[in-house]
C-alpha cells in the first residue's frame, strides 16, 4: 500500500470512537518496530518526524525507509511531520512524499496562526496531504506549568472555534494539561476544557505529550474526542532499556545488530501496548 493521509484514517477513528497512535521514528529500527507492531495488531498506523528527527536521519532515509515500510506493509500507514514550523520546511516535506503535515504556529499570535496554517492548506489540499495545526501551548515537561498559568496557556475553546472556522483544518493538537518528554509528577488533564472544545470543534483532536499520562485519563481523553495520540518519549525508554540491558549483560558487546534487535523488540511491545489502549487493534 501507499502511504495515506491521516484524515482517511482519523475520519474512520471518529465513526469508530477510537485513536490512531502516532508514533515517533528517528531510524530504521524504530520505522521497523512501529510497522511490527501495526501489524501483530492489524492496527492502521502513523509514523512521524520531527524536525530533529528529519536533522538526524536526513529526509531523503525516512521518506525511503516510510515508503518502504507502507509498500509492505497490509495496514494503512500515514508518514507525517511532526511540529513543522516553516512554511518552506512544511513544502519540502510534502514534495519528498509526506502524505500529511502537522503546522505548529502555536507560538505566533492566534491571527499568525491562522494566517500560516491557512497558506499550508492551500498547498496542501491541491495535492491531497492532510494538515494538522495546535492552538494554545503544549510546551516540555522542563516548563512546569503552574496552575494559575493553566488559563493563560491551555487551548480557549472559542479560539479553537474560530480557528477551525477560519482554517478548515483536518485535526487540531490542543494543550490540556499533557507536555512532552517525561513527567516529573503525574499529569492532570483539564477535561472539562476538552469536553468544551469538543462541544464546538467537530474535527478530531490531537494529543501531544502522551508519554507517561495514565492509561484511564488516556481513555476518557479518547472517550472526549481524541482521535490522534501522540508517543515519542515511552518508545525512546524502550529501545534504549533494550539496548542498555544487552550492554549490562556484556558490556564487551560490539555487534549492533545485538544491541539494537532487543531495542527494537522493546519498542514493539511498549507500542503494541499503546495501540490496544488507543482502540485501534483489528481496525485496520
Ligand atoms: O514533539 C516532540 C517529539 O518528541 C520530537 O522530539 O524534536 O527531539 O525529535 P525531537
Ligand atoms: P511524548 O514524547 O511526550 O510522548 O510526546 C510526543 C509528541 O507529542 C510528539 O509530537
Ligand atoms: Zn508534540
Amino acid at each position: 500500500m501507499s502511504l495515506v493521509p491521516i484524515s482517511d484514517l482519523l475520519k474512520k477513528a471518529e465513526e469508530g470512537g477510537y485513536a490512531v497512535g502516532a508514533f515517533n521514528c528517528n531510524n530504521m529500527e524504530i520505522v521497523q518496530a512501529i510497522i511490527a507492531a501495526a501489524e501483530a495488531e492489524r492496527s492502521p498506523v502513523i509514523m512521524q518526524a520531527s524536525q530533529g528527527a528529519i536533522k538526524y536521519a536526513g529526509i531523503e532515509y525516512i521518506t525511503a525507509l516510510a515508503n518502504i515500510a507502507a509498500e509492505n506493509a497490509s495496514v494503512p500507514v500515514a508518514l507525517h511531520l511532526d511540529h513543522g514550523t516553516s512554511f518552506e520546511q512544511v513544502m519540502m516535506c510534502i514534495r519528498k512524499g509526506f502524505s500529511s503535515v502537522m503546522i505548529d504556529g502555536s507560538k505566533l499570535p492566534f491571527e499568525e496562526n491562522i494566517e500560516l496554517t491557512n497558506r499550508v492548506i492551500a498547498v496542501a489540499r491541491a495535492v491531497g496531504v492532510s494538515v494538522e495545526a495546535e492552538l494554545g501551548k503544549i510546551g516540555g515537561t522542563e516548563d512546569d506549568i503552574h496552575v494559575n498559568q493553566r488559563d493563560a496557556l491551555f487551548t480557549k475553546p472559542e479560539e479553537a472555534k474560530e480557528f477551525v472556522e477560519r482554517t478548515g483544518v483536518d485535526a487540531l493538537a490542543v494543550a490540556i494539561g499533557t507536555a512532552h518528554g517525561q513527567y516529573k509528577g503525574i499529569p492532570e488533564l483539564d477535561f472539562p476544557r476538552l469536553e468544551k472544545i469538543r462541544s464546538l470543534v467537530n474535527i478530531p483532536i490531537v494529543l501531544h505529550g502522551s508519554s507517561g499520562v495514565p492509561d484511564e485519563a488516556i481513555a476518557k481523553a479518547i472517550k472526549l474526542g481524541v482521535r490522534k495520540v501522540n508517543i515519542d518519549t515511552n518508545i525512546r525508554e524502550a529501545f534504549v532499556q533494550g539496548a542498555r540491558d544487552v550492554l549490562n549483560k556484556d558490556a564487551k558487546e560490539i555487534d549492533p545488530r545485538k544491541m539494537l534487535g532487543p531495542a527494537r523488540a522493546a519498542a514493539i511491545e511498549i507500542i503494541r501496548e499503546k495501540i490496544r489502549l488507543f482502540g485501534s487493534s483489528g481496525k485496520a
